[in-house]
């Protein structure tokens, strides 16, 4: 959706790390480059030369919670606008489907719930940096907080009784995550999904098909000149 106006299909992933955000996206990209749509993949922060190396700095060169949550929300905020400019309007406007790990709704859930910033704060970096680009469905992967932990730490090969568990102000952020994901769908019941990222994979991605039925019905999307096959991902990211 663009200004308001639905134009192309613009789907989002949100969750926590570890609840399969990376399988469904990748899932739903098969699903619909088989009915022949002209889809693009993409994630945040990243999608873009600069929103790689936005990540990096946050995730890689550094531990994030040694960045100022401002600094954070700009950085975010910044190659969001980037990623919006260069790649997901423009794939929009050309009537193509987008599919995107994480956007404005991990924001508000991070730096805004987890961080304690200003949600007005939040919304006001948000709407400058999409430029009326919206996502016409949210489909949030909810965890409980403890199993998604204890998942994305054996992702990263550290056994969760070694690593001594999460202390308890690391457990009472991802929950405030957590309520801001679970508020943010219940404020907009029409563009999210709330699935139960403990369920079958097979399972989520049939409830995000039917969802987006009447979408792909009636919208006109652009159609890949040359359909890209893409081997099926092993596993649960
Ligand atoms: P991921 O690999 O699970 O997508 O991890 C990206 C990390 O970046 C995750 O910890 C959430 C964080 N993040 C924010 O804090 N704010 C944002 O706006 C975005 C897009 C990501």
């Amino acid at each position: 959706m663009i200004d308001g106006h639905p134009q192309g299909l613009f789907v989002v992933f949100e969750g926590p790390e570890g609840s399969g955000k990376t399988t469904q996206a990748q899932l739903l990209a098969d699903a619909l480059r088989q009915r022949g749509l002209d889809v693009d993949v993409t994630r945040e922060p990243g999608g873009t030369d600069l929103g790689e190396r936005v990540r990096r700095i946050l995730l890689l060169d550094q531990d994030m919670q040694a960045v100022a949550p401002r600094v954070q929300a700009l950085l975010v905020s910044a190659a969001r606008a980037q990623h919006v400019a260069q790649r997901i309007r423009p794939h929009l406007e050309r009537g193509g489907v987008v599919i995107c790990d994480r956007f404005t709704a991990s924001m508000r859930a991070y730096q805004g719930a987890g961080f304690r910033l200003r949600r007005r704060d939040m919304e006001q970096l948000a709407a400058f940096a999409v430029d009326g680009a919206a996502p016409d469905l949210t489909v949030l992967l909810d965890l409980d907080v403890t199993l998604g932990l204890r998942r994305s730490l054996s992702h990263r090969g550290t056994d969760w009784e070694k690593a001594g568990g999460v202390n308890w102000h690391h457990l009472a952020f991802h929950e405030r995550v957590r309520e801001s994901y679970l508020l943010q769908a219940r404020e907009d019941p029409d563009r999210w999904l709330v699935a139960d990222a403990a369920s079958p994979p097979a399972d989520i991605a049939d409830q995000v098909m039917h969802r987006l039925r009447d979408a792909l019905e009636r919208r006109e999307l652009r159609r890949a000149t040359e359909p890209v096959q893409r081997p099926l991902p092993l596993g649960i990211a």
